[in-house]
């Protein structure tokens, strides 16, 4: 459980970077991250590198004990690049392009702008690649933000032709997967075939899905390039990239595949998300100064499992920020419950953002960890405190790594951006729902891992599906053979790989161990809310409703007031036919959860839990006082279970 901070020396007067060192040991940070915007400085001119003051930089924190995490700063291009090579600006749906000046300002399809990013790259990570005190590499910053993928350019389109090419082989075989036949839409070649955009009306979905699918492999391919240069000139330090929170638009599982990071580095914000994510308001203001309880636990969750068991938070909330619709200050004890949050659900490090408020250009109105004066925020004061906590304890200073959990939740990207395309209704948001679905799970007490549908889910008890687009006859038979209870909710199975509608019906190959058939689905507006009652909680479904059909020896277990089947079970599996009221998810889940043999508990609102290393951590997100559920006799490592909103404790498990 460590430490770490954004760093931008080259923002700073030189006279300032050994006392900020300094500050950093003092504070408890162990690691730094520099670099990732510094082109302009690295490289002035073309192909004129000034190393000089970067050199320095790293030399004064290195010589303070402190480890280095270098960004590559193909996030931000300078002037005299996008000026030689204006083709390297990524262009938008409507055909215009990004301009210069501010950042994320280029199309990863150029073939010119990968170019100079293994050049500047090279450049670095042979001057760097073998200090001993630079552990990990970055590349690039939060690839997708800014809603930079796609790019409409040429080069894209050119790309995707011979992405396509290799997918299909042929354009018969591509004309017949599209099902080009309707509205005429048949192509003479793969050359022929333009990007999904400005059409009067929808462009074919496969269309459109084939062109995210291929955007998300320009995603991994781009890091992928950088990845290759630092894995041969850095051979000993840790690869990663930083993500981002609630962000679908490439596919993490893909982009992870074949060693292209060791850890999973991710960006976490939970004021600004639980702001800006589809929460209902009333959430939004509940939790506005603290963050939705489950918000950042998602992503630790599924980068936890993207980074194959390890992750860092790179990027942390320090105190307000400036990007969401308001952004209000922590609560107080927050910043610390958040670093503690972090390390329970697994996190080997978390790193601020940023050491200092600068006082000028587009961020100053963001808080770090220290004022604009240099005086510490404070968020500064509170990480202090934590850090000097865990250096003070035995037993939170060498926390081992979490176990795998009982339960597992399976979210998939494919999933998101198949029903992206076709919402039916337009509240319809996958993952809305998968964290509707995970947030039951949590307020039972329950730890999750989120996973691949292609993990390998053997060990668990307990499988959460929210919803699962494309249901193979491969997963079929791993749920065949699985002793694990498996919940499905709707849409599983109502599409082939090609965008299309099974021809068994949904939910398609699930039949085998799920015998029914969906024959409609609706989609609700909210005065459309069909009720229904299971096991004595009364509820309504919401966005989404199939009608469905039992056959053979499936069951139903509840149905809606007009009769149509809600919740079907056959064998070890379970369906939902609809997406439920909160509190409906959560008694699927309970049930399901028992009969997996897992005990579940409701919290308290706003209280949340999670293990690691033989602890159990309790934190209270809610505006009422809480008593964590600790045994009798528990031995507290930290705190008293007695929670203040922002507490957190920490107890020894029997
Ligand atoms: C992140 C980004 C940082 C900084 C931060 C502000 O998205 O990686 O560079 O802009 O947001 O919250």
């Amino acid at each position: 459980m460590q430490f770490g901070v954004c760093y931008y020396p080259e923002q700073w007067p030189r006279a300032m970077w050994a006392d900020d060192a300094q500050r950093m040991v003092e504070l408890g940070i162990t690691h730094v991250r520099i670099a990732e915007f510094a082109w302009s400085r690295m490289e002035p001119r073309a192909g004129e590198y000034d190393w000089q003051w970067l050199d320095e930089a790293v030399e004064t924190l290195a010589k303070a004990g402190l480890k280095l995490v270098l960004g590559t700063p193909t996030a931000a291009p300078p002037k005299w690049l996008v000026d030689a090579h204006p083709d390297v600006l990524p262009v938008r749906s409507d055909g215009t392009r990004w301009n210069f000046g501010s950042r994320r300002h280029y199309d990863m399809s150029s073939a010119t702008y990968r170019r100079e990013c293994v050049r500047i790259v090279t450049a670095m990570a042979r001057r760097y690649g073998r200090h001993p005190s630079i552990v990990a590499w970055q590349t690039d910053n939060e690839l997708g933000c800014h809603d930079t993928v796609p790019s409409y350019s040429a080069a894209a389109l050119q790309r995707f032709h011979a992405w396509l090419a290799r997918r299909y082989e042929t354009i018969g075989a591509l004309n017949d997967a599209w099902g080009n036949v309707f509205w005429s839409m048949e192509y003479p070649s793969f050359d022929a075939i333009g990007l999904p955009t400005l059409t009067p009306t929808d462009a074919n979905p496969i269309h459109l899905l084939d062109f995210r699918r291929f955007m998300s492999d320009e995603v991994a391919s781009f890091h992928r390039e950088q990845i290759d240069v630092l894995r041969e000139h850095a051979p000993n330090a840790d690869m990663l990239h930083n993500f981002m929170g609630f962000f679908t638009t490439f596919d993490h599982y893909r982009f992870a595949a074949d060693n292209a990071i060791d850890v999973a580095a991710w960006d976490s914000y939970p004021i600004a998300r639980t702001e800006s994510i589809g929460l209902p308001l009333e959430q939004k203001a509940r939790f506005a100064r603290t963050g939705h309880p489950d918000v950042s636990a998602f992503d630790h969750d599924r980068y936890r499992g993207i980074g194959g068991g390890r992750f860092w938070v790179m990027e942390q909330q320090a105190g307000p920020v400036n990007w969401a619709s308001w952004n209000p200050v922590p609560a107080p004890g927050m910043v610390r419950l958040w670093a503690y949050e972090a390390f329970a659900h697994g996190a080997e490090l978390v790193s601020y953002f940023r050491w200092r408020q600068c006082p000028y250009a587009q961020e100053q109105m963001h808080s770090g960890l220290n004022l604009p004066n240099n005086e510490l925020s404070p968020g500064g004061l509170e990480v202090q405190r934590a850090a000097r906590e865990i250096a003070g304890s035995a037993v939170l200073s060498t926390l081992a790594a979490p176990a795998p959990a009982a339960t597992a939740l399976v979210f998939d990207y494919d999933t998101q951006w198949m029903f992206d395309i076709q919402r039916h209704g337009k509240s319809f948001d996958y993952q809305t729902l998968a964290f509707d679905y995970y947030e039951s799970l949590r307020e039972l007490g329950l730890d999750v891992d989120i996973v691949s549908s292609r993990a390998d889910l053997s060990g668990y008890q307990l499988v959460v599906v929210p919803s699962l687009a494309v249901i193979d006859a491969a997963l079929v038979e791993r749920i065949a053979r699985s002793n694990a209870k498996w919940v499905f909710g709707p849409r599983s199975g109502s599409k082939t790989d090609a965008f299309a509608i099974p021809g068994n019906l949904p939910p398609g190959a699930l039949q085998r161990v799920l015998p029914m058939q969906v024959l409609e689905v609706e989609t609700l507006r909210p005065t459309l809310a069909p009720a229904l009652s299971i096991d004595g909680t009364e509820g309504h479904a919401l966005n989404w409703r199939e009608h469905v059909r039992a056959n053979g020896e499936t069951r139903i277990a509840a149905r809606f007031d007009d009769a149509w089947p809600a919740l079907l079970t056959h064998g070890n599996v379970r369906y939902v036919a609809g997406w439920l009221s909160h509190e409906l998810h959560r008694t699927v889940l309970r049930q399901a959860a028992h009969e997996a043999g897992l005990d579940t508990q409701l919290l308290a609102d706003g209280l949340r839990l999670r293990r690691r290393g033989g602890l159990t951590f309790a934190f209270n997100f809610g505006a009422q006082p809480v008593q964590a559920p600790a045994p009798r006799h528990a031995t507290f490592v930290l705190g008293e279970p007695r929670l203040n909103t922002g507490d957190v404790c920490v107890w020894k498990d029997a």
